[in-house]
């Protein structure tokens, strides 16, 4: 068995170690132009011309939870695309999304400023009644940090594009329950695949929908979210501000209005980074199981988009 492995800025010498020592019999190379096709492929942002050249391939691994940036390239006929299925990341983003909810909601930045000023101040404690949270994507990572959330007693509301049942939270379903899912919600939480039908999907319209003093936390993609909207809401008082960790640039360019916005607080795409460890044990296991013939998780379906 041959794997072949073309990640862009990924440091491959830890993952081909790690690699071969969980597969000891396969043939685990870097992918060289030339090189012939192998069976298997890990990847991150490879180049068109790999996936021209590399024509046998079964399965093409995804070493992140995204694929809408493989998606984009034209991909050899028979190979399938299977995507990281969790391995680590659902807990970090569920630590990443409940930090940020609960820094809004206990004022922890008006605290720290008041500090900063040797002020002991005194806040009235807010109701989670009045703080219900929408959970746009209600997958792997989207149920995990929506359970998190209700283990708060937060009132939550889920949103998906087909009919789940989780229990803690209100879950709504398809366009035609996506203005009821943003009335019913304060802070929207937006866990997305990017695909045609989401890109732009927080823009004026719909962050108007959301209750006054609406927060948005956005650990998808920056491609779901209208950044001049976003900025036009929070300055009119609609919106009370935003934790961004995705952008539609990234590194997110200098001068740009999220930088220094006082309502704003951006971080560099680090929400749930991908694990070595947990990804490799995941990837290898999954090759074991098609060899063996069995179904694995995280198939894409190229068609819906994820
Ligand atoms: N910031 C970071 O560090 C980071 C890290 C990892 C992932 N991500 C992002 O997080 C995204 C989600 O990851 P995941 O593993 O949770 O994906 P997933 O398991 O595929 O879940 C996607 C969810 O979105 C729903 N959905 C898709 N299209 C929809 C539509 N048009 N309308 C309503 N709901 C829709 C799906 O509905 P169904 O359940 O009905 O299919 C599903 O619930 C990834 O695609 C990636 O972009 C970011």
């Amino acid at each position: 068995m041959r794997i072949t492995f073309c990640c862009t800025n990924t440091q491959a010498a830890p993952w081909l170690a790690g690699l071969r020592t969980a597969l000891p019999q396969a043939s685990i190379e870097p992918w060289q132009p030339g090189a012939v096709s192998a069976d298997y492929a890990v990847v991150w942002a490879p180049p068109q011309s790999f996936l021209d050249e590399q024509t046998q391939l079964k399965c093409i691994f995804n070493i992140g939870a995204g694929v809408d940036a493989l998606l984009k390239l034209r991909l050899p006929f028979k190979a399938k695309v299977v995507r990281l299925d969790d391995a680590g990341m659902s807990a970090q983003m569920a630590e990443y999304v409940c930090h940020a909810v609960i820094r809004h909601f206990r004022e922890f930045d008006g605290f720290a400023a008041d500090v900063a000023q040797g002020i002991w101040s005194f806040r009235k404690p807010r109701r989670r009644a009045e703080f219900p949270i929408g959970v746009m994507g209600l997958g792997v990572l989207g149920e995990r940090v929506a359970k998190a959330l209700a283990s708060f007693e937060f009132p939550v509301n889920g949103w998906s594009r087909s009919a789940k049942v989780i229990e803690g939270v209100r879950c709504f379903t398809g366009p035609e329950q996506l203005d009821a899912f943003l009335t019913a919600t304060r802070v929207l939480v937006c866990l997305l695949p990017l695909t045609p039908d989401t890109r732009d999907i927080m823009r004026l319209e719909t962050l108007a929908r959301l209750k006054p003093g609406g927060y948005v936390i956005n650990v998808a993609r920056g491609a779901h979210l209208v950044d001049e909207d976003l900025v036009t809401l929070i300055d009119r008082g609609h919106l009370s501000g935003a934790t961004l960790d995705v952008f539609r640039t990234e590194p997110l360019p200098q001068g740009h209005p999220f930088w220094h916005h006082p309502k704003i607080t951006v971080t560099p795409h680090t929400s749930a980074r991908t694990l070595l460890d947990e990804s490799i044990a995941q990837i290898a296991g999954k090759i074991q199981a098609m060899e063996r013939g069995e179904p694995v998780a995280g198939i894409v379906e190229p068609g819906r988009g994820y």
